[in-house]
């Protein structure tokens, strides 16, 4: 291979990927400073050195794999989100930076519990016990529990993670372990199938979710680096795409405590069905959240036992 200047190599490349992708400038210099190990301000500085043979023959292999329209972060195995670094690959769905809104959501919901028990509107003796159904990557329970520690929140908590997917489950593993917030218990289930679920009936004080939510005749319709790369089985949510979410309503009567929250994301469109069936099944106080665009994409619900 001949001597490229960097230079000449953004430019032949962005090129390349013009046809492929949005944001083809982007994409270069994530691969560049992924392969060259350097940050963008260091590439940007770099302008004028040549690349190193090796360098150039992995960066090419890269480029190779986006042409395919595979996406970036599978290439580079990491995504930002909530600002911490997620080791992803293709068993598990990339960290959408809607998802972020629950994240908040979830993490004030638990601020506010800790300080009904300060001032003993809550009683209680025991931990608070919050578990992230649909789990995947960990983004969500591993950044609200990343979130506690760094803020020092004050609360005995004991977080779970759910996945019927083992593979998705290892990987949450390697994020729980490289983000250091262990321990979070993870259960391998078909939603709350696994017999794990026995000692957690009338026990969870928060349950969050993120559930495949794509209606079956969408996914053909997905863009070619969704629909190719990302696992089916994290997008498919049925006809309607409603049907992880009756599930988890249905389910969550039974292991929600009195006065325990349910917190969804939501597809664009399905907020109202999701508060529609939460309504039905005993929950009050709703609240619906829009995403930076406007679009409904967070409920959030206390159930009412008794
Ligand atoms: C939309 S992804 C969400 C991943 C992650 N929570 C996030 O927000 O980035 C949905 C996840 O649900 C998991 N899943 C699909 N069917 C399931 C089931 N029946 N029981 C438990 N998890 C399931 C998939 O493996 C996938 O990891």
């Amino acid at each position: 291979m001949q001597n490229i200047k960097i230079r000449n190599l953004i430019i032949e490349s962005v090129k390349e990927l013009e046809c492929i992708s949005p944001t083809p400038r982007l994409d270069v210099e994530i691969l560049l400073c992924h392969v060259l190990k350097i940050d963008k301000i260091k590439l940007m500085t770099s302008y004028e050195s040549y690349i190193e043979e090796k360098d150039l023959k992995e960066f090419k292999n890269y480029m190779e794999k986006r042409k395919k329209s595979m996406p970036i972060a599978y290439i580079i195995n990491k995504k930002e989100f909530m600002g911490y670094d997620f080791y992803v690959d293709e068993n598990v769905l990339i960290p959408r930076p809607d998802t972020e809104l629950i994240v908040e959501k979830l993490y004030n919901k638990i601020k506010v519990v800790k300080k009904d028990i300060s001032n003993g509107i809550t009683n209680r003796h025991n931990n608070l016990k919050i578990l992230d159904m649909c789990t995947g990557s960990g983004a969500i329970i591993v950044s609200v529990k990343k979130l506690i520690q760094e803020n020092e929140v004050d609360i005995n908590a004991e977080f779970y993670g759910v996945d019927l997917s083992k593979e998705a489950l290892n990987i949450c593993k390697k994020n729980i372990k490289e983000l250091c917030v262990e321990p979070i218990e993870l259960i391998n289930s078909d939603l709350f199938a696994s017999s794990k679920f026995e000692e957690l009936i009338d026990s969870l004080d928060i349950i969050v979710s993120n559930p495949p939510y794509i209606e079956d005749d969408i996914i053909n319709t997905l863009k070619s680096d969704v629909k190719d790369y990302e696992p089916m089985m994290a997008l498919v949510g049925g006809q309607d795409g409603m049907r992880f979410y009756n599930a988890i309503i249905e389910d969550s009567l039974k292991y929600l405590k009195n006065n325990g929250y349910l917190i969804f994301e939501s597809g664009h469109n399905q907020a109202r069905k999701i508060e529609k069936k939460m309504l039905e099944c005993g929950y009050t106080d709703i609240n619906i959240y829009k995403d930076l665009q406007g679009f409904e994409r967070c409920i959030l619900g206390k159930l009412v036992k008794i």
